[in-house]
């Protein structure tokens, strides 16, 4: 496997885009993009299968999402290490954990691709296995931390063209804006583990087991029940729009705005927005 990039730029940049901008967006947008993405959470949790007793860790955590979920089901005897690199988002979903009662969740600080794994039964990420620079090394280090026997289950996107609640913002964007460079295949990013051939040919250099790859769609409302206008308001405040929105003219913007109006009100549905989604779910042991 060819390395196209330099790992060490990666890690610098993750850091101060999950302790700056980035963090501090999902902090704002975390209750609606919870709803949002509940089917997925859902969906992961059962795919997981956490028991009762057993040592989690949730690898970019965020704040907290699937965290909780996972603190719930493996109950009191059990125990979740929230792992992340983004502080503001840690505090989040440590403050998050206080509201809901769940005191059995460590939140720690570190990148997963280097920290000193406990043993663990299981080993679950939604969305936040994707941006390592060294992906092989990232998941050899976490293979250290895998009990014998121990599973590994994780969710990621497929290719933009399968996410429709991505791509039909950003078609109608488009026209409006400068061009974006095209995505490289396997980047760090959003869209590294599209490719599932790519998925299994690092977990199995990382010395992972053949990943069982399953495809996982399901429609998702963007507006977390809002209606139209919320899920204007969360696409142009957090993901690829709003990037793409940034630093533009007021003009620019608003003519983009309105032709993501345009394009997303066929999708409505009383107060929500349903798009497709489209992602993998994935399961290997060590
Ligand atoms: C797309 S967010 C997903 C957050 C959360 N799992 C959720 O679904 O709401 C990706 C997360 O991965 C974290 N992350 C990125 N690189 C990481 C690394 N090397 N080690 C640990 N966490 C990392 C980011 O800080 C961010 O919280």
């Amino acid at each position: 496997m060819t390395k196209l990039i330099n790992s060490e730029e990666v890690k610098r940049d993750q850091l101060a885009f999950w302790n700056g901008q980035g963090g501090d967006i999902w902090v704002a947008r975390q209750s609606h993009t919870d709803i949002t993405l509940a089917p997925v959470s859902e969906a992961l949790l059962a795919c997981a299968a956490p028991r009762a007793g057993e040592q989690v860790l949730d690898v970019g955590c965020g704040c907290g999402a699937t965290t909780l979920d996972f603190a719930g089901a493996v109950g009191p005897e059990g125990r979740v290490v929230a792992l992340d690199i983004s502080e503001p988002m840690l505090l989040e979903g440590e403050r998050r954990a206080k509201v809901a009662g769940l005191n059995n969740i460590e939140w720690v600080k570190a990148d997963a691709a280097e920290a000193d794994h406990a043993p663990y039964d299981l080993l679950t990420s939604a969305f936040g296995l994707m941006f390592f620079g060294d992906p092989v090394a990232a998941f050899r280090q976490m293979r250290v931390a895998a009990k014998p026997g121990a599973r590994m289950a994780f969710v990621c996107w497929r290719k933009l063209d399968d996410n429709p609640w991505m791509k039909v913002p950003m078609d109608a964007v488009r026209p409006h804006l400068p061009p974006r460079p095209a995505g490289v295949p396997n980047a760090p990013g959003m869209f590294a583990f599209a490719d599932p051939n790519y998925i299994a040919e690092v977990l199995t250099q990382a010395g992972w087991s053949s990943p069982q790859i399953e495809r996982f769609d399901v429609d998702l409302d963007i507006a977390a029940g809002g209606g139209l206008e919320a899920a204007i308001d969360q696409t142009t405040q957090i993901g690829a729009v709003n990037s793409w929105l940034r630093g533009q003219p007021k003009e620019v913007v608003e003519a983009a705005v309105d032709a993501m109006s345009t394009a997303l009100t066929p999708f409505v549905e009383a107060d929500r927005v349903n798009l497709a989604a489209g992602m993998w779910l994935v399961k290997s042991q060590p």
